[in-house]
């Protein structure tokens, strides 16, 4: 089958489109035939070693020869399961998240049954389930910690990227009220997602508002807690998806919660077959409906690579293996 394989760490075009063996499906695996996937900002961190740390989960000096095909999101069909696998059947047109193990990035993947995968939302295409799991999963883990319930202000810088835009449409379907920094060109987009102020980033720094916020979430790392911390309620929390240039984000997150005021959360997303059948609730329910910016064949990932780190991708970046549309089945 066709991979997409890196075999050193470093810039997108360490990645090449390589023939390599089509994976077997243990006993308590389901070997599925990929539809589509994504790159995403996880897989570049993962290609790059950015941040360092990575490397102790896939390989010090190059990727470990079973870390070779990354890849995190998936979408398509089952082809066979493990002898032990009851849960799922041949045929059924499933999607997940597979950090970790990844393989992804390919023709096929295998992955435990137990693991964080489950059976496509019913309103999806294979694209659109594919691009659903990972900026979701981060904004969800920010959104649990910080507790955010119904009437709180929030506000998300960074509301078009994968992790913002989810986390707009989730934070709206817990009632929160919500302020997006984007740019200009993106108002309309932010809106239709549920905003409910905007501040262009291009014309206002938004460490300036003269509103605060039980939250600030900065989706894009763009900001500091010593830039925010005047935008918070007296018991206020920022949140942050990078670690920070020091990195001092995960610190004072261990630091600032001992003081019991305004405060810093750094939660380690997990995911696991819950989280996807949550994630799968909420896009049926349509609170969750992931941004697909562009769509690239396999062959071409590694200008879906470069693409993706321009750090302007609007949502997510699809690689299409089939023709990414839900095939009709049983007459339906
Ligand atoms: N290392 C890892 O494993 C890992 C994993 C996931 C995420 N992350 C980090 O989490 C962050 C978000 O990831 P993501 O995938 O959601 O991002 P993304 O999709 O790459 O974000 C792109 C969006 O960011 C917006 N943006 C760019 N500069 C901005 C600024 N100065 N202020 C506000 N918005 C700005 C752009 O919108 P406009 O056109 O409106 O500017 C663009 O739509 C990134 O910093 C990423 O590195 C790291």
């Amino acid at each position: 089958m066709k991979a997409a394989l890196y075999t050193r760490y470093g810039p997108p075009d360490v990645v090449r489109i390589t023939e390599v063996d089509k994976p077997v499906a243990g006993e308590n695996e389901v070997l599925v035939k990929v539809a589509a996937t994504t790159v995403n900002r996880t897989d570049c961190g993962y290609r790059a070693a950015k941040p360092f740390i990575l490397r102790f989960f896939t390989g010090l000096r190059n990727p470990k020869p079973k870390r070779m095909v990354l890849g995190t999101e998936f979408a398509g069909e089952v082809e066979a399961v493990g002898s032990g696998v009851t849960s799922f059947e041949v045929g059924d047109r499933v999607f997940g998240y597979i950090e970790g193990p990844f393989g992804a990035h390919a023709e096929y993947l295998t992955t435990r049954a137990d693991a964080s995968v489950a059976t496509m939302p019913a309103n999806s295409s294979f694209e659109e389930a594919a691009a659903s799991t990972e900026g979701s999963h981060y904004a969800l883990a920010n959104i649990r910690a910080a507790k955010i319930s119904s009437g709180q202000d929030v506000l998300v810088n960074g509301g078009t990227g994968a992790i913002g835009s989810a986390a707009v449409q989730l934070l709206k379907s817990v009632g929160a009220q919500v302020t997006v920094v984007c740019s200009t060109e993106h108002v309309a987009l932010v809106e239709r997602l549920g905003a409910d102020r905007v501040i262009g980033y291009r014309a206002t720094d938004f460490t300036t508002d003269d509103q605060t916020y039980d939250v600030v979430f900065d989706a894009a790392g763009k900001s500091s807690f010593a830039r925010c911390k005047r935008l918070l309620k007296p018991k206020g929390i920022y949140l942050s998806t990078e670690l920070g240039p020091f990195p001092q984000n995960p610190i004072l997150a261990l630091i600032t919660p001992l003081f019991g005021g305004k405060k810093v959360l750094f939660p380690l997303p997990k995911h696991d077959q819950e989280l996807v059948e949550h994630i799968k609730g909420l896009v049926e329910s349509g609170a969750f409906k992931p941004l697909i910016d562009r769509r690239y064949p396999l062959e071409e990932i590694v200008e879906a690579y470069r693409y993706v780190e321009t750090g302007q991708k609007v949502g997510n970046v699809v690689i299409t293996l089939q023709d990414g549309q839900p095939k009709e089945r049983n007459g339906q």
